[in-house]
C-alpha cells in the first residue's frame, strides 16, 4: 500500500519527491526514502562516475526530512518511497529504495511479489547477497542479474519473471538521466510539468506542478527523460496514450487551515453533497446521468453490493434504501469474502462496486471474480481513471475531490447519495414511483446540504459532549430499522482513529447477547430518526440505562427533556428533519464528527491512525 514517486527535470528533485511523499503518506507510513542520482566531474581518464545515494529511514516523512536537511542532496533525478509494510518488518534497512548488490539499479515498488522466495532463491544461489527481507528487494536485484546495458530489455525480462502485483520506479546507473516505471495490479501515473516530469501513485503527489497526467495501464513501460515522456507495450513497442487533465486544484490536497484533513473533509460535505447531486440530475447531459440511463433494472433479476470497510457500509445502507424503494433482492458481501464463496451470480445479477480508491484489491478482485461468472459490474468510485473504475462496465463517479484522511467521510457521503439516485432511478424503471415522486426525492436531496451545514454549525456542542466521553473503555452504537443500517460506519469511524472498542447492533439484538457487556463503564449512541419506531429505541434506551450506561440519542425524532431519572443519563443532538431514507447522510455527519472530537481529545494522529492506510492495495 506504499506510496511511490519519481522525478527527472531541471529543478532539485529532492524537495520535490519530498513534497510528493507527503501527499502519498496516506498510503502507508512506517518508512521512507528516497535514492537520487548524483554525477561527479570527469576523472583523469575523462570517464564520467556516477552514483547513487540513498537515504532511507524507518518512522514517518518527518525522519526522513530530518536526515536530508541534515546532509542535503542536489539531483535533477530521483524516486521516492512511503511505507507500509507487508514483507519484513518496518526497518532502515527495510525501506525503499531498494538496490541491486552493484549498486547499478535502484527501485521503489507498491505492491506484493508472491513468488519472491523462489527468486531469491534461486539468485542466492547465484552468490547473489541481499540485504532486507522484503520481496521487493528482489525486484532490484534481478534487474541487476539480467541487465546487459539494455535497460528496457531488463524491465521487461524483470516483468515476465514477476508474479504478483507491483508499480515500479526504476533508475539505473548507466542511464543517469532516465526513469523508468512499469506496474500491473497497482496504480501509477506519469505527471508532465513545465520543469520535469514525474511518476508517481497518485495524483495528488504532482498537483502542486501540473495537471496534466497519464494514467498507465498494466504492463505498459514509461520512460520519462527532462523533456519527454514515452510509453511501450510489453513487447517494446511504441504506444500512444490519452492525456487527462485533472480538475481538482491543488488547494483541494491542503489542508486550508483545519487541524486535520479528517475536519477539513467532514466540513467540505455540503459542496460534496450538492455536487454529486448535481452530476445525476435528470435532464443532465453529464457523464454520471449518461450512464445512469444506460442500465436498465429490468435486465436484472438482483443486485449484489461488494466493497469492504466504510465502502462496505455504505452498501448496508443501499441495500436498506433500495431494498424499500424497489423491492428488488440485494446481497452486501464484503469484497474480502466474495472470490472466495462462490458467489450466486450471473448474467441476470448487477454487482454494485463501491470504493473510494478504486485501487482496493479486494474490490477489484471481487469485480473481476463477478464479470467472469458474467455479471454485469457497476461501480462507485471517487478517483478518476482508477483500476475498478476503468474495469467495470458501468462507473458511477461520486464527487469528493481528494480524500486524504485516512478514515473516510466525504466519500462515503458522496456514496450514499448515488446508492439513493440509484433507488429512485430503478423504482421508476420498475413502475414503483411515479415522475412526480422521482423529482420530490430530488428535491429533498438537494436540502441535504443545508441540512449538513447546520450540523455541522452545531460543532461545539458535539465537541462538548465528546470531550466528556473520553474515559469509556466501550461504545455501543444502536438503532432501529434505517438507523441500523447506518450505525456500523458510527462504529468503525471511532474504533478507527480513536482506537476505543466500540459495536454496532440492532436496538432490538441488545437482549439477545451484548447487554451482558453494558455496565457503567459503557456509553450507547442510540439513534432514533424513525417516527415509527421511536418508541422502541427508546425502550432499548431504557433497558442500557438500567444497566448503569450512559445515552447520546441523535436524531429527529422529536425528545423532550423532562429531567426524570431516566432523562438525566440522555444527552440529546438533535437533527434536522429529512425523509427517513436520507436520514443516514445526516445521522453519519454527527457521529463523524463525535469520533473526530473523540480521538482529538485523546491527542491522537487521527489522519494517520496506527497500523491503517488508506488505500489497501494489498490482500
Ligand atoms: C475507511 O475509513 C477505511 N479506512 C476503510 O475501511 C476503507 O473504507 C476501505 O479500505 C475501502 O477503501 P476504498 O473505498 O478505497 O475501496
Ligand atoms: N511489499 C513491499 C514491502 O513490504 C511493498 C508494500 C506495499 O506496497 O504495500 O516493502
Amino acid at each position: 500500500m506504499c506510496g511511490i514517486i519519481g522525478y527527472v527535470g531541471k529543478e532539485n528533485a529532492v524537495p520535490i519527491i519530498v513534497s510528493g511523499l507527503k501527499k502519498l503518506e496516506y498510503r502507508g507510513y512506517d518508512s521512507a526514502g528516497i535514492a537520487v542520482c548524483l554525477k561527479s566531474e570527469k576523472n583523469e581518464k575523462d570517464e564520467l562516475k556516477n552514483w547513487f545515494k540513498v537515504v532511507k529511514q524507518k518512522g514517518r516523512l518527518s525522519a526522513l526530512e530530518k536526515c536530508l536537511q541534515a546532509k542535503p542532496l542536489i539531483s535533477s533525478i530521483g524516486i521516492g518511497h512511503t511505507r507500509w509494510a507487508t514483507h519484513g518488518e518496518p526497518s532502515d534497512v527495510n525501506s525503499h529504495p531498494h538496490m541491486g548488490s552493484k549498486n547499478k539499479i535502484a527501485v521503489v515498488h507498491n505492491g506484493i511479489i508472491e513468488n519472491y522466495r523462489q527468486l531469491k532463491e534461486r539468485l542466492l544461489n547465484k552468490g547473489i547477497e541481499f540485504a532486507s527481507q522484503t520481496d521487493s528487494e528482489v525486484i532490484a536485484q534481478l534487474a541487476e542479474y539480467y541487465y546487459n546495458g539494455d535497460i528496457m530489455e531488463t524491465v521487461v525480462k524483470v516483468a515476465s519473471r514477476l508474479e504478483g502485483s507491483y508499480a515500479l520506479g526504476i533508475m539505473c546507473l548507466e542511464q543517469p538521466d532516465t526513469l523508468y516505471a512499469i506496474r500491473k495490479d497497482n496504480p501509477l501515473i506519469v505527471g508532465l510539468s513545465e520543469h520535469g516530469n514525474f511518476i508517481a501513485s497518485d495524483v495528488p503527489a504532482v498537483l502542486k506542478h501540473t495537471n496534466r497526467v497519464y494514467y498507465m495501464e498494466d504492463e505498459e513501460i514509461a520512460v520519462l527523460n527532462r523533456d519527454t515522456v514515452e510509453f511501450f507495450n510489453i513487447d517494446k513497442e511504441p504506444i500512444q496514450k490519452q492525456i487527462e487533465t485533472i480538475t481538482w486544484s491543488p488547494d483541494s490536497a491542503e489542508k486550508g487551515g483545519y487541524r486535520h484533513f479528517m475536519l477539513k473533509e467532514i466540513m467540505e460535505q455540503p459542496r460534496v453533497v450538492r455536487d454529486t447531486v448535481q452530476s445525476v440530475l435528470p435532464g443532465l447531459n453529464s457523464e454520471n446521468r449518461t450512464v445512469i440511463e444506460k442500465i436498465n433494472i429490468g435486465d436484472y433479476d438482483k443486485i449484489v453490493v461488494t466493497a469492504c470497510g466504510s465502502a462496505y457500509n455504505a452498501g448496508i445502507v443501499g441495500k436498506h434504501v433500495l431494498e424499500k424503494m424497489c423491492r428488488i433482492p440485494i446481497e452486501v458481501d464484503l469484497a474480502s469474502e466474495f472470490r472466495y464463496k462462490s458467489p450466486l451470480v450471473d448474467s441476470r445479477t448487477l454487482v454494485v462496486l463501491i470504493s473510494q480508491s478504486g485501487e482496493t484489491a479486494d474490490t477489484i478482485a471481487a469485480l473481476r471474480e463477478a464479470k467472469s461468472l458474467g455479471a454485469a459490474t457497476l461501480s462507485i468510485v471517487n478517483v478518476v481513471g482508477s483500476t475498478i473504475a476503468k474495469e467495470a462496465d458501468f462507473t458511477l463517479y461520486t464527487s469528493a475531490g481528494p480524500e486524504i484522511a485516512v478514515a473516510t467521510t466525504k466519500a462515503f457521503t458522496a456514496q450514499l447519495i448515488l446508492l439513493y439516485v440509484l433507488s429512485a432511478e430503478f423504482a421508476v424503471q420498475s413502475g414503483r414511483l411515479s415522475g412526480e415522486e422521482h423529482r420530490w426525492l430530488f428535491d429533498e436531496m438537494l436540502t441535504l446540504p443545508d441540512k449538513i451545514t447546520q450540523i455541522l454549525e452545531q460543532t461545539d456542542d458535539i465537541q462538548k459532549y465528546a470531550s466528556e466521553c473520553v474515559g469509556y473503555k466501550s461504545i455501543f452504537f444502536i438503532g432501529r430499522n434505517i438507523d441500523y443500517s447506518i450505525v456500523p460506519e458510527g462504529s468503525l469511524k471511532l474504533k478507527e482513529i480513536s482506537y476505543v472498542h466500540s459495536e454496532a447492533y440492532a436496538g432490538g439484538e441488545l437482549k439477545h447477547g451484548p447487554i451482558s457487556l453494558i455496565t457503567e463503564d459503557a456509553l450507547v449512541v442510540a439513534l432514533s430518526n424513525s417516527e415509527r419506531l421511536f418508541g422502541k429505541i427508546m425502550s432499548n434506551v431504557e433497558q442500557v440505562i438500567s444497566r448503569g450506561a450512559k445515552v447520546l440519542l441523535i436524531g429527529n425524532c422529536p425528545y423532550e427533556d423532562d429531567s426524570g431519572p431516566v432523562c438525566a443519563k440522555i444527552s440529546h443532538i438533535d437533527i434536522p428533519q429529512t425523509l427517513e431514507y436520507f436520514s443516514p447522510s445526516l445521522s453519519v455527519i454527527v457521529l463523524q464528527l463525535f469520533s473526530y472530537y473523540v480521538a482529538a481529545n485523546k491527542g491522537l494522529d487521527i489522519d494517520k491512525p496506527r497500523n491503517l492506510a488508506k488505500s489497501v492495495t494489498v490482500e
